[in-house]
């Protein structure tokens, strides 16, 4: 018997659409939704705001260390998780594009990566959540119950992303600049020394182009249900 509950892990490169199918599927089953992308984002946005040079491993490790990251659950599918560190609200803030271009370099540094997959565990501790990023099958919670990663085709998440762009009313970006965007982003994720971005061995791949996120979601429910019936 296990001495804590389930844990789903959803991997995948970038705008694959994880964020919105893994808020569903831990809504639907009631189980916690750690979105780790948000922890890096916020370590990047503090180093930015306390200007120090993205290449500054030694200051960056001191920094996240040395930071207190929160991030407390939405209370329905509409509104996003809220984002903390120090004490500051940055939900909005580590989604700008600055942000966005940074968070690769600093996801890359291993004391990063250190502390932040620690910080993971601990919340994991007990189970019951759905964790989504990138290395969350493979290296952080190898052992979780579920493991998908999902991908779509780039030029499927280019158009994702300027949907989003336009729901939210930013300027627009053209098509060939997202997905020259994305490509990049994959491959230093994929590329990169300490946890590339890969697929855990035991993971079930779903390939979402065409599919909705309820669809998505509805496939990793039933898996889960199959795998603990
Ligand atoms: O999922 P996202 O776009 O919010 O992720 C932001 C960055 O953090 C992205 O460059 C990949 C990186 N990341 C990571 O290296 N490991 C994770 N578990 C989650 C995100």
């Amino acid at each position: 018997l296990r001495d804590r509950q389930p844990i789903i892990a959803i991997d995948g490169p970038a705008g694959a659409g994880k964020s919105t199918v893994a808020r569903q599927v831990a809504t639907e089953l009631g189980l916690i939704y750690l979105d780790t992308g948000a922890m890096y984002r916020a370590v990047t946005w503090l180093a930015l705001q306390q200007g120090i040079a993205i290449d500054d491993e030694c200051a960056i490790a001191e920094l996240v260390n040395q930071c207190k990251i929160e991030l407390t659950p939405s209370q329905d599918l509409q509104s996003p998780v809220r984002v903390w560190i120090n004490d500051t609200d940055v939900t909005q803030a580590i989604r700008t594009k600055e942000v966005t271009s940074q968070v690769s370099a600093i996801a890359a540094q291993s004391a990063v990566r250190q502390a932040l997959v620690k910080q993971q565990q601990i919340w994991g501790k007990r189970g019951g959540l759905v964790a989504e990023g990138r290395d969350i099958g493979s290296h952080v919670f190898p052992d979780a119950e579920i493991k998908i990663f999902l991908t779509a085709s780039v030029s499927e998440r280019a158009h994702r992303r300027q949907q989003d762009f336009q729901k939210l009313g930013q300027p627009q970006v053209s098509l060939e600049e997202l997905e020259r965007d994305i490509a990049e982003r994959d491959r230093k994720d994929s590329t990169r020394k300490v946890s590339p971005l890969q697929k855990a061995a035991d993971a079930i791949e779903i390939q979402s182009d065409g599919l909705s996120a309820s669809e998505v979601a509805m496939q990793i429910i039933d898996y889960y249900q199959q795998r603990l019936s």
